[in-house]
C-alpha cells in the first residue's frame, strides 16, 4: 500500500479551483465494481465529484474486465469513440484501470493505437492512481504503473453505488487456472483479507443501515486458506451471522470443488445467510470439465446438489456454464442439457466459450463452428426457459421475504427486488418501499420472475 499523503496534497495545490468532475465506468464482475468504488474513494480525496455524463468529465476512468473477447472489443470501441471527447476539451484525462491493462500485450497496444489515453493502472495498483494524475498533470505524458501494490481495501473509503447493498471482497485473486480463464493472470494469486477486518467492515455498513451485504471471492470457499488455516468461509459466515441488525448475507463465487457439507450447514444453520447459491458448474459433461481443469466430475457436482436438496428439495440453485469450449461434441453439450433439466436452476449465466491468449485453452484444437456453437446456445437458453417457467410455479402461495431494489421497468406503479432465494420479484407498492425488506405472497410465474402482493404486515411499513 502507498503512502501518498504528499502526492494527493501535491494535486490539489496544481489544481486549485479548477472543476474535478470524474466519470468512472466499471466493467465486469463485482469485485470489479468493488474496485471502482475505491478508484472512486481515493478520486474524492482529491476533491473529485462524481458525473454518469462523460461530455462533462475533467478525468474519464475505465476500469476494465478481460473474461471474454467482447469485453474487451466494448472498452476499444468506448476508448476510441473519446479521442473526439479529447478533441474538444484537451484538459480532459483518461485513465484505464482493471483487467485488461494487466496484460502487457493490451497496455502496449493503448499505448501505441490510443493517444487520447494518458495513464493505465493494473488491478493491484489503484493506490497508484494519485501518482499517475500527477505525472498526468505535470505534462510527462503516457505512464503506466502495473505493479503489484497492496491490495489496499483496509484503508481507502469506497464511494459505494447503493445505500441498501454493499459488496464486501473478502480474498482477491485465484489460483485455480481454469484453463479457459484470464482472471488468475491478471489478478494475481488468492490472498484472504483478515476476518476481523471484514467483520468489523460488515458491522459498520450495517450500523449505517446496509440492508445487504455480498461477501466476493473468485472461489470464496478457499478463504483463510492462506491465513494459516484458523479459519474458513464456513466459520467466517457464522461470524458474520452474529452481528445484530436486519440484514442478509449473499456470496460468490463458490467453486464447486471445494463447497463442503460445512458450507452447506452453514448456509441453513444462519439465519442472515440468504437461502440461496450460486453454484458454477461450467459444463455437465466430465471429459470437458476435466480439460478445463476444474477438478471435480460431474458425479462429484451432484454429490453437493443431493446434499443441498436432501436438506431443502426446493432450494435455489444458480450456475454458470460455458458453451463451446474447445472440442465439446454434441454429446458433451447433450450431457449439459441434461444436467440442466436435472438440476432444475433458477437462473444461468451462460457464455460462448472465448479465446484467451495466454490461457491453456487456448491452445487446445477446436473443430466446432462458431455457428454450431451459436445454435448450442440457443438451444441451452430455451431449455431454461421451459425449466424456470416450471420451476418458479413452486413459489406460488408461499409468502417470500424480498428486498426491494427499484420501480418495475415493466410496470407503473409497481416494484422490483430480490427474495432471498435470489428471484426476482415483482409487485405494486410505493417507491418509498425502494431499500427495505418486504413480505410479498406470491400469486404468479413467469420464466424471469415471480409476482405477487406485499402481505398486510409489510404494506404499513
Ligand atoms: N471464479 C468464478 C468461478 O470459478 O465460478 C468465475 C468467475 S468468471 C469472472 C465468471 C464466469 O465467466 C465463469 O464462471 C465462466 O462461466 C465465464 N468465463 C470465464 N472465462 C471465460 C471464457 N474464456 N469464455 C467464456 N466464458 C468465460
Ligand atoms: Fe477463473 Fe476458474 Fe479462477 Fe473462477 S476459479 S476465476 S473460472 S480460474
Ligand atoms: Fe472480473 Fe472481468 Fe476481471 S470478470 S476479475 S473484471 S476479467
Amino acid at each position: 500500500m502507498k503512502d501518498n499523503t504528499a502526492v494527493i496534497s501535491e494535486i490539489n495545490g496544481l489544481l486549485g479551483s479548477n472543476t474535478r468532475r470524474a466519470y468512472v465506468r466499471s466493467f465486469g464482475c463485482q469485485l470489479n465494481v468493488s474496485d471502482g468504488e475505491k478508484i472512486q474513494g481515493l478520486l474524492k480525496k482529491m476533491g473529485y465529484s462524481f458525473t454518469e455524463n462523460e461530455h462533462e468529465a475533467d478525468l474519464i476512468i475505465l476500469n476494465t474486465c478481460a473474461v471474454r473477447e467482447n469485453a474487451e472489443d466494448r472498452v476499444y470501441g468506448i476508448v476510441g469513440s473519446m479521442k473526439k471527447l479529447k478533441e474538444l476539451k484537451p484538459s480532459l484525462i483518461i485513465g484505464i484501470a482493471g483487467c485488461m491493462t494487466a496484460q502487457s500485450h493490451v497496455a502496449e497496444k493503448i499505448k501505441k493505437s490510443y493517444p487520447q489515453v494518458d495513464f493505465v493502472m493494473g488491478t493491484s495498483a489503484i493506490s497508484a492512481l494519485p501518482d499517475l494524475l500527477l505525472e498526468t498533470l505535470k505534462g510527462s505524458g503516457f505512464s503506466a504503473d502495473i505493479t503489484e501494490y497492496d491490495d489496499f481495501s483496509e484503508t481507502v473509503e469506497q464511494v459505494r453505488g447503493s445505500s441498501f447493498k454493499a459488496s464486501v471482497p473478502v480474498m482477491f485473486g485465484c489460483n485455480n487456472f481454469c484453463t479457459y480463464c484470464i482472471v488468475p493472470y491478471v489478478r494475481g494469486r488468492e490472498r484472504s483479507r483478515r476476518p476481523e477486518d471484514i467483520i468489523s467492515e460488515v458491522r459498520q455498513l450495517v450500523s449505517e443501515g446496509y440492508k445487504e451485504i455480498m461477501l466476493l471471492g473468485q472461489n470464496v470457499n478457499s478463504y483463510g486458506k492462506d491465513l494459516g488455516g484458523d479459519i474458513s468461509f464456513p466459520q467466517l459466515l457464522r461470524e458474520l451471522n452474529k452481528i445484530e441488525g436486519d440484514f442478509w448475507i449473499r456470496f460468490m463465487s463458490s467453486h464447486p470443488k471445494d463447497a463442503s457439507r460445512e458450507l452447506i450447514d452453514a448456509i441453513f444453520d444462519c439465519e442472515k445467510v440468504a437461502k440461496h447459491l450460486h453454484l458454477p458448474v461450467q459444463s455437465g459433461s466430465s471429459e470437458v470439465l476435466a480439460r478445463m481443469n476444474r477438478r471435480y466430475t460431474i458425479e462429484d457436482y451432484l454429490g453437493i446438489v443431493d446434499y443441498i436438496r436432501s436438506r431443502d428439495p426446493d432450494f435455489s440453485l444458480t450456475t454458470d456454464l460455458i458453451v463451446g469450449f474447445p472440442d465439446e461434441t454434441d454429446e458433451d453439450f447433450r450431457a449439459t442439457l441434461s444436467l440442466v433439466k436435472n438440476v432444475r436452476y433458477d437462473n444461468l449465466y451462460s457464455f460462448i466459450y472465448s479465446k484467451r491468449s495466454g490461457t491453456r485453452a487456448a491452445e487446445m484444437p477446436d473443430s466446432t463452428s462458431e455457428e454450431e456453437k451459436g445454435r448450442r446456445m440457443r438451444e441451452l437458453l430455451e431449455v431454461q426457459r421451459e425449466v424456470s417457467t416450471e420451476h418458479y410455479k413452486r413459489f406460488i402461495g408461499r409468502t417470500m421475504r424480498v428486498l426491494v431494489d427499484d420501480v418495475s421497468k415493466k410496470k407503473e406503479g409497481w416494484l422490483t427486488g430480490k427474495s432471498s432465494e435470489f428471484i426476482i420479484v415483482e409487485f405494486e407498492g410505493a417507491d418509498s418501499l425502494i431499500g427495505q425488506f418486504v413480505d410479498v405472497e406470491i400469486t404468479g410465474a413467469m420464466n424471469w420472475a415471480v409476482t405477487g402482493k406485499i402481505t398486510e404486515r409489510d404494506s404499513s411499513k
